[in-house]
């Protein structure tokens, strides 16, 4: 048992060392470049004109794992003009000044030019919306199911405060979603609320938010999620099959193809992680969806020299998070 530990804690320090190694190599801008050293920038300053990419995380964790990294380093290499942002919960004046120390692999994500990090204040965020009120009188451990429910919340918040796409964080980014007012079908019926995109103050997250307080059911999980944004896109448009791979469109909202995000539908997740004949070229995606929901049990993960999918992906859309993977697994192997 402690020599597994021991073990555990090596891997770590290993994987935190390729990293720290690589910036002294090749970036000029370390995190306190940034001007959230001093004190932290407001989103507005950052954001402009609904242009950002938006990740969350809602826990206090702020050790992201490889997946959560390649996600926003893709995103940042899709999307050179446009700022990265990650709102993260455990960012605060106290865990800052430890971020170089004690969250190396955090820490790399602010070298990148355009991705920056702000600490998520929910109480702030939500804000002259319809969530507030809600926000405010929910009892939390009451909630089975809660840090999706919270989840949901911000990013409706977030989206319409900022304008901009939101991204879960296990979307490896591909290409660039060409339009400003989408949802993402994972079926002809059935929307999802992983990837979307809406400009500043769009109507139509003001009616998601108002809804989600008017039919709040928090013990039907994805209630406040999925089934919400699928409910509102219902109300607007018969939702009809997709024919080939073209997208729907409805009152100026793209509905985009199943394709698009989810090549691979969540029954067949495993695939990700499975070595394949021929390499899919995925053309018709701006994204893939990785499902790691559908992962939490069995903890599947990138292992380099495996050729998975998922090996594959990350080496092509984010080169550095692969490059800290490879090196911490080399010098496992040298420390044996
Ligand atoms: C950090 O401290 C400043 C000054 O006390 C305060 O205005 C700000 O809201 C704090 N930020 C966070 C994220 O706690
Ligand atoms: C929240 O719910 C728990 C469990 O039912 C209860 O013990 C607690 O008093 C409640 N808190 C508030 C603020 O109502
Ligand atoms: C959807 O179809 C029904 C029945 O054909 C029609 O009555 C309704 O107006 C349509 N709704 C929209 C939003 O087009
Ligand atoms: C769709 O967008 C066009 C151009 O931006 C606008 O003129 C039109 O009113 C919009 N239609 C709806 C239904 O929102
Ligand atoms: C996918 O795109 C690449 C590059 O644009 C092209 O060479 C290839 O033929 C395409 N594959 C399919 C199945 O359309
Ligand atoms: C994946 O990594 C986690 C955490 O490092 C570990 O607990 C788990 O056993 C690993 N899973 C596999 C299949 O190697």
């Amino acid at each position: 048992m402690m020599k597994e530990i021991q073990m555990c804690l090596c891997i770590t320090f290993l994987f935190a060392f390729g990293i720290v190694y690589e910036l002294s190599q090749e970036a000029d801008c370390f995190f306190f470049c940034k001007p959230i050293s001093r004190h932290f920038l407001r989103p507005k300053d950052v954001v402009s004109q609904g242009k950002s990419i938006i990740f969350l995380e809602t826990t206090d964790r702020l050790q992201p794992s490889p997946l959560v990294l390649c996600s926003v380093e893709s995103a940042a290499r899709v999307y050179p003009d446009k700022p990265i942002i990650f709102f993260m919960k455990g960012l605060n004046n106290n865990t800052l000044p430890d971020i170089k120390s004690s969250y190396p692999s955090l820490f790399f994500l602010p070298t990148m030019k355009n991705v920056f990090l702000f600490p998520l204040q929910m109480d702030i965020l939500f804000q002259d919306t319809p969530l507030l009120p809600w926000f405010l009188q929910v009892n939390t451990t009451k909630e089975k199911y809660w840090p999706y429910i919270i989840s949901d919340a911000i990013r409706l918040a977030v989206v319409w405060k900022y304008g901009g796409i939101y991204m879960d964080t296990d979307v490896i980014s591909i290409k660039p979603i060409p339009v400003a007012n989408f949802l993402a079908a994972q079926s002809s019926q059935f929307s999802s609320n992983g990837v979307f995109g809406f400009q500043h103050h769009h109507w139509f997250l003001w009616d998601c938010m108002k809804d989600f307080v008017q039919n709040y059911n928090g013990d039907i999980w994805g209630n406040q999620g999925p089934d919400l944004v699928t409910r509102i896109l219902k109300k607007l448009c018969n939702l009809t099959d997709f024919e080939k791979v073209e997208d729907h469109i409805c009152s100026n909202i793209s509905f985009l193809h199943p394709q698009r995000f989810y090549p691979i539908p969540y029954e067949a997740w495993t695939k990700y992680y499975e070595v394949w004949t021929s390499k899919p070229e995925f053309n018709h995606s701006y994204a893939v969806h990785l499902w790691n929901f559908m992962n939490q049990k069995e903890k599947k993960n990138v292992t380099v020299g495996s050729n998975t999918l998922v090996e594959n992906l990350f080496r092509t859309y984010c080169p550095s998070t692969y490059r800290s993977l490879v090196q911490a697994a080399e010098d496992m192997v040298a420390s044996k």
